[in-house]
C-alpha cells in the first residue's frame, strides 16, 4: 500500500510532522510512505530566500518531490499536513487541491482513507478550525477521512501538547522557535499507522 504523506512547511514545524507520519505508515506491513510537498510559489520563494529562518528549511526540502496528480492517484490513503494561515490551510496547499477537478470527475480518490495534521503559533490559534475546514475538500473527493481516537497515548491532555480529535498537531511559537513535543509527534505518528492500517482494511 502506498499512503501518500503531502505537506507543506516553511519553518519546518509540519514537515516534522510529516517525518513522524512518515514513520507510523512504514511501521504497518505492506505499507510504504510516499512523501511529497505542495508546490511553493514563485513569489515566496523570492521571500524565503531572503529569510534566514526560512531558507534553511526549504534546503533541507529540496530533494522532497512536489506533488502531482498522479501521486494523488496512486495512493491508497492520504495525509495531508499544512501550517495554519488565519485558521485555515496554506494558499500552496488549497491551489494542489483545486487542481483536482479530473480526480474528482474519475472518483480518483472516492474511498481512500485520509488524516490530517496542522501547525499553529499559538495554542489557541485555529488548529481545529485547520483541520475541520481542510477536511471539506476531502469530502468533495469521496476520502474516508479519520481522526485521532482518545485511547492514542497523550490524547487527554490539557495542555498546550498533543493532537486533537480532528488530527495531529504541533505548536511553532509566535517567532517559529518551538519545536514539536514528544507527544506530538506521537500522535502524527499514531495516524499515519492507522491511515496505513485502514487503508490495508479498506483496500487490501
Ligand atoms: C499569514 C500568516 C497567517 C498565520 N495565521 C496563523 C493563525 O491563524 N493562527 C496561528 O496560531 N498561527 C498563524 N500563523 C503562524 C503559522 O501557523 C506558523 O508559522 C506555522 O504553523 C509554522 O509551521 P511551519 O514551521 O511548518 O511552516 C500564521 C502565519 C502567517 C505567515
Amino acid at each position: 500500500m502506498k499512503i501518500l504523506v503531502v505537506y507543506y512547511s516553511k519553518y519546518g514545524h509540519v514537515m516534522k510532522m510529516a517525518q513522524a507520519a512518515a514513520e507510523g505508515i512504514n511501521s504497518v506491513k505492506d505499507c510504504e510512505a510516499v512523501l511529497r510537498r505542495a508546490e511553493e510559489f514563485e513569489d515566496e520563494v523570492k521571500r524565503i530566500e531572503s529569510d534566514e529562518f526560512a531558507r534553511p528549511v526549504w534546503e533541507q526540502q529540496k530533494d522532497i518531490q512536489v506533488c502531482t496528480l498522479d501521486d494523488l492517484r496512486n495512493a491508497d490513503g492520504i495525509m495531508l499536513g499544512t501550517p495554519t494561515r488565519y485558521g485555515n490551510m496554506i494558499a500552496q496547499m488549497k491551489r494542489l487541491l483545486d487542481s483536482t477537478a479530473e480526480l474528482w470527475m474519475e472518483g480518483a480518490l472516492e474511498g481512500k482513507p485520509a488524516g490530517l495534521f496542522t501547525s499553529t503559533a499559538t495554542t489557541h490559534g485555529g488548529q481545529e478550525t485547520t483541520l475541520l475546514a481542510s477536511m471539506i475538500p476531502l469530502f468533495h473527493l469521496g476520502m474516508i477521512i479519520a481522526g485521532v481516537p482518545y485511547s492514542t497515548p497523550g490524547m487527554l491532555h490539557t495542555e498546550g501538547r498533543g493532537g486533537t480529535p480532528y488530527g495531529a498537531t504541533t505548536l511553532a511559537g509566535q517567532q517559529n522557535e518551538l519545536n514539536p513535543a514528544r507527544e506530538d509527534l506521537e500522535i502524527a505518528s499514531a495516524l499515519g499507522r492507522r491511515i496505513a492500517d485502514l487503508a490495508v482494511k479498506i483496500r487490501g
